[in-house]
C-alpha cells in the first residue's frame, strides 16, 4: 500500500491507481466492512426483566434486523456490602418475556464464561472523571464494573446499536464517552425511563419496597419535577435548589445521597457552556438504594449575555 500526504488527511478517496478500496477514517472502514450484514442491535440487562428493559427490547426491535439481550449480573460492579447475592435472578420468567417480546437471542452467560481469568485478572475500563462523581462517590469502582462488562458485552456481540435506560443517565453517560473515546463501532442510544403512575421510575430494586416505602417513593420524581419546573421558571441558584430538594427527600423519609443538578453530558457543576441540565438524585428507603433524573434545557449563559449586549 502506498501512503501519501494527502492519504494521512482522513479523506476517503478511490486513488486512481490504486487497486483495492481504501478507507482512510474508522466510521467508513467499517461502514464498508458491515455493507450488506442486517443490523444487530444489543440490549445489556442484569434480568429481571420489567416494562423498562420491554422498552428498550421495542426500541431495539423498531431499528434493528436482529435483537440480542443479554442477561448477566455483573459481580464486578457490585461493591463488598452491596446486594449481588441477593440481587433477584428470574431467568425462566425473563426468557418468556423474551420469548413473547420476540428477541431473536439471549446471552446469559455464567461468571466464569464473562471472567475466565478471575475478576483480578481481567482488564477494567476507567473513565475517572465521569466514573467518580454522583453515584460512583459512594459506590466506588461500580462504574469500572459497568464499563468494563458492558465493553466486553459489545466486543462479544458487536452490534451496531446498544440500548440503555436514561434512568441509569451517569451509566448512560459514561458508556457513551467510552464507546466514543475507544472508537467502538456502536451507537449507544438513550431510551426515555418508564414510570408506575404515580412517576416512580421502574427499577428491580422496586421489589424492595413495602407498599408504604413504594407509596413515599414517588417523592423522589416529584422532587426532581419541581426543581426542574423551578429552573424552567428561571431559577439560576442551583445550590439552593438541590438543598430545598434534599430537605424535601428527608422529610419523605428518605436517607438521602445526593440531589443534583449537572451538566448533562460532561456530569460537572453547570458552567457557562451548559445547554443541557440534568437533575439527578440518589436516596435510599428501607431496603432500596433508588435513583432517577430529569432533564432540562436552558439557554448557555454565554449567550444569554451576548443577547443583552
Ligand atoms: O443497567 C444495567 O442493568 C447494568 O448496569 C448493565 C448495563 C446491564 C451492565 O451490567
Amino acid at each position: 500500500m502506498r501512503s501519501s500526504p494527502e492519504r494521512s488527511q482522513g479523506r476517503n478517496t478511490r486513488l486512481p491507481d490504486a487497486r483495492v478500496d481504501v478507507a482512510e477514517d474508522i466510521a467508513t472502514l467499517r461502514d464498508r466492512l458491515r455493507a450488506g450484514r442486517g443490523s444487530v442491535g444489543l440490549v445489556p440487562t442484569m434480568g429481571n426483566l420489567h416494562e423498562g428493559h420491554l422498552a428498550l427490547v421495542a426500541a431495539c426491535r423498531q431499528t434493528c434486523d436482529v435483537c440480542v439481550v443479554s442477561v448477566f449480573v455483573n459481580p464486578t460492579q457490585f461493591g463488598p456490602n452491596e446486594d449481588f447475592a441477593s440481587y433477584p435472578r428470574t431467568l425462566d420468567d425473563d426468557l418468556r418475556l423474551l420469548g413473547d417480546a420476540g428477541v431473536d437471542h439471549v446471552f446469559a452467560p455464567s461468571v466464569d464464561a464473562m471472567y475466565p481469568e478471575g475478576r483480578d485478572g481481567t482488564v477494567t475500563i476507567s473513565l475517572p472523571v465521569l466514573a467518580n462523581t454522583l453515584c460512583g462517590a459512594s459506590r466506588p469502582g461500580h462504574f469500572d464494573g459497568v464499563g468494563t462488562v458492558v465493553a466486553k458485552l459489545l466486543n462479544i456481540v458487536a452490534p451496531d446499536k446498544a440500548f440503555f435506560g436514561e434512568k441509569d443517565w451517569q451509566q448512560l453517560t459514561l458508556i457513551r464517552a467510552m464507546a466514543r473515546q475507544l472508537d467502538m463501532p456502536v451507537e449507544v442510544v438513550g431510551v426515555p425511563t418508564v414510570r408506575e403512575p404515580s412517576g416512580l421510575a421502574l427499577s428491580s430494586r422496586n421489589n424492595y419496597l413495602t407498599d408504604d416505602e413504594r407509596r413515599r417513593a414517588a417523592t423522589l420524581n416529584r422532587v426532581l419535577t419541581g426543581i426542574k419546573t423551578a429552573v424552567e421558571d428561571g431559577c439560576r441558584d442551583y445550590p439552593s435548589a438541590e438543598e430545598r430538594g434534599s430537605r424535601n427527600l428527608v422529610e419523605a423519609g428518605f436517607d438521602v445521597d445526593y440531589v443534583a443538578i449537572r451538566d448533562a453530558e460532561r456530569l460537572c457543576a453547570p458552567d457557562t457552556e451548559t445547554t443541557s441540565l440534568r437533575i439527578l438524585a440518589a436516596a435510599r428507603i428501607g431496603r432500596a438504594r433508588l435513583i432517577d433524573n430529569v432533564g432540562v434545557e436552558i439557554a448557555r449563559t454565554s449567550d444569554r449575555v451576548r443577547y443583552a449586549g
